[in-house]
């Protein structure tokens, strides 16, 4: 359905398409726990750009890659030419005679949509400062096995509405037909322009876009509470204080999770700040003089807490989207 596609943004997918990879990634996990997984990408090379640090997307790219039988080359943010000898649309044209597909992740949108342009292969983003699309499959993948379902679910999102993660959130709720919130105060709401590419698809599938600075109207008996990082890769360190004080009404702690529905989850893309006990976050809680940022520790480790589980389905929905990409209808 989607072989040769670029992954570059969900507003690129129909809901058939989204569904779809969803459906595979199901398949791709059931069949690697039942050890009868098969090998769909045999011989294939893939090259992992990686300008901005991390775990759970590289692991997952590497880790898929391999289970399906493909080789992998890491670029990391120094050692290559890429943006300082050559330009990307030139990298473009050479990674693409190479490889059979391109992982980015990065800054500016417009340097994932430029290799998707020029690769001749398919190219997937792995995150940039505006959208991080292959999350989203690993955290519907993680509410339609606690759900059953996706239509009619309430996810609301608190914190940063107009990162990567809030953006994509909304895109992807609206593909799906959820009721899906954004809870933040109404400056860090995402932009006018996003919001109207959602609600246009949201009126073709049923969904319920909301945008509130409650936290009462935002969280009372939602099913899912999502949160994410109040300031994220390659933001300036000095809007640390601004964002505390703007966000710190919307932390996900038990007074939030107390006012959801009784079965609730609670979802992060993680890394996430909120153990006090590590050196992990120490240096902005001394400097701002605060314990805990965008979730509490006590909710981290909570029983409503499922993000390990979300974690691992970054590795079955990435494997699912190379699969879809590269090898086609399986
Ligand atoms: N959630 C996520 O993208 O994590 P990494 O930054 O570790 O890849
Ligand atoms: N908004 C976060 C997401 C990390 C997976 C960031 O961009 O840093």
């Amino acid at each position: 359905m989607i072989k040769n596609k670029n992954f570059l943004k969900l507003l690129d997918y129909t809901p058939e398409e989204f569904n779809y990879l969803l459906d595979l990634s199901a398949k791709l996990k059931k069949d690697k726990k039942e050890g009868t997984e098969k090998k769909y990408l045999s011989g294939k090379n893939i090259v992992l750009i990686f300008e901005k640090d991390s775990t759970r997307t590289r692991c997952a790219f590497e880790v898929g890659a391999m289970d399906q039988g493909a080789n992998i080359t890491y670029l990391g943010p120094s050692g290559s030419q890429i943006g300082k000898k050559e330009s990307i649309k030139d990298t473009a044209r050479v990674l693409g005679g190479f490889y059979d597909g391109i992982q980015y992740r990065g800054y500016a949108q417009e340097t994932v949509e430029i290799l998707g342009e020029f690769a001749g292969v398919p190219v997937w983003n792995g995150l940039t400062d505006e959208f991080h699309p292959t999350q989203i499959l690993a955290d519907f993948l993680t509410i339609k096995e606690k759900f059953g379902k996706l239509e009619g679910i309430k996810m609301a999102y608190l914190g940063d509405g107009r990162n990567n993660m809030g953006n994509s959130l909304m895109i992807g709720a609206a593909l799906v037909g959820m009721d899906f919130k954004i809870v933040a105060p109404k400056d860090l709401f995402p932009e006018e322009e996003l919001i109207k590419k959602a609600q246009e698809i949201a009126e073709t599938t049923g969904a319920q876009l909301t945008f509130t600075d409650s936290l009462e109207e935002g969280v009372s008996d939602t099913d899912v509470v999502y949160t994410d990082v109040w300031v994220s890769m390659g933001e300036e360190e000095g809007i640390w204080k601004e964002r505390i004080e703007k966000l710190l009404p919307y932390q996900v702690n038990s007074n939030v999770m107390d006012m959801t529905a009784k079965n609730s989850i609670f979802l992060h893309c993680l890394p996430a700040f909120h153990d006090q006990k590590t050196v992990v976050g120490k240096d902005i809680w001394e400097k701002f003089g605060i314990q805990e940022m965008e979730v509490t520790d006590e909710v981290f480790e909570g029983s409503k807490s499922i993000v390990f589980k979300q974690a691992e389905n970054r590795l079955h929905t990435i494997k699912a989207i190379m699969v879809a990409t590269l090898a086609g209808e399986i």
